[in-house]
């Protein structure tokens, strides 16, 4: 072999010694392998020698890229092993590192304040009542003593279904439904989507109601005025409150319950409007017209209801101040309560 071949292949040889991965093996086959490497250009280099001794010399050629060529495959095949269990050593999972954890949910703010409503009234013995989103209009209206021609009507913007049902107004319906199966006396509550024609920052086309009835002998409005009181300073904490007289055509009497501005104290702000008062339901008696309905003896029975709206009830406990806040789905909202 010629000097120079033989220096070749030591030089090779001592490149691919210091070789550390499959990068550096293949910058080498081009190095040397390459269309434009050693060897290549020696091959191409044939043409200027003589004639004679072209042959040997291409032979000799062949020869050492042979080799370098097996040997750098070889070279390639164990660093490629080798590269690849250093990977799986590194990737190896380690059982001891604690898990990902994704942010779990939470319940929207309307839930919570619902379940903490049915909770309070669950827990004085009441049971939780249901009834249809499309109603009846005998349900929703006449029964609770608003005829067709009533201007009580028109309080509640009404959304008509083609099959002459409506999508309720008021979870009120459900007081029908429960006193048609059951006989006093009787402590319900009812939950539930309710809906109407309206739509501004107070006034949504879908909101949630809690309704509350209480039928039996002998039942007062003393009796309406103790569990409201016992369920506001259970949800609000103890404070002020006030019965204003008020009308449904369901309940007679009929009154508004107010507490004290839990944001003021009573001084005044922009949550009570500057009164000082925030509304948290209606109530009343239940009207005699209501009993008849259900055939009801009405010289044996009394009973009281009320009303409240739960979204009402959630701004009011965190101050906010605009109901599409609470439809809207925003996650920085939502992830406030
Ligand atoms: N249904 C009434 C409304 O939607 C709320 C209400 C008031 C319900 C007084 C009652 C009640 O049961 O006694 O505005």
């Amino acid at each position: 072999m010629s000097e120079s071949h033989s220096n070749l292949l030591q030089q090779y040889s001592s490149e691919r010694e210091s070789a550390q991965n499959t990068a550096e093996l293949e910058a080498l086959r081009v190095k040397y392998l390459g269309k434009k490497g050693e060897i290549t250009e020696q091959l191409k280099g044939l043409g200027k020698l003589p004639p004679d001794e072209r042959k040997a010399v291409g032979a000799e050629i062949n020869r050492i890229k042979n080799e370098i060529s097996e040997s750098l495959e070889k070279a390639m095949r164990e660093m490629a092993l080798k590269e690849q269990e250093t990977k799986l050593q590194a990737e190896r999972p380690d059982h001891s590192l604690p898990g990902l954890f994704n942010r779990p949910g939470t319940l929207h703010p309307v839930d919570q304040v619902a379940r903490e409503i049915a909770d309070i009234f669950l827990a004085m013995g009441f049971f939780m009542a249901e009834g249809p989103e499309i109603e009846d209009e005998y349900y929703n209206f006449e029964a609770l003593n608003v005829p067709s021609h009533h201007p009580a009507r028109e309080m509640q913007d009404t959304f008509f279904l083609e099959s002459g049902q409506v999508l309720r107004t008021q979870t009120s319906p459900v007081q029908i439904r429960t006193m048609e199966t059951l006989q006093p006396p009787l402590k319900m509550i009812g939950l539930g989507k309710v809906f109407r024609r309206d739509s501004d920052i107070t006034h949504s086309p879908m909101f949630h109601q809690m309704e509350g009835l209480v039928v039996g002998e002998n039942i007062s409005m003393s009796d309406l005025k103790g569990t409201l009181i016992m369920f506001v300073e259970n949800m609000f904490g103890k404070r002020a409150y006030r019965f204003r007289p008020s009308y449904f055509p369901f309940t007679e009497p009929s009154a508004e319950m107010d507490i004290q501005c839990i944001f003021c104290e009573g001084k005044g702000c922009k949550v009570c409007k500057s009164t000082g008062w925030m509304e948290v339901l209606g109530c009343g008696m239940v009207n005699p017209r209501v009993f008849e309905a259900v055939k009801y003896d009405t010289e044996k029975y009394t009973g009281f209801a009320f009303g409240m709206g739960i979204e009402r009830m959630a701004m009011l406990r965190y101050g906010i101040n605009d109901i599409r806040l609470l439809f809207n789905s925003d996650i920085r909202f939502l992830r406030q309560f």
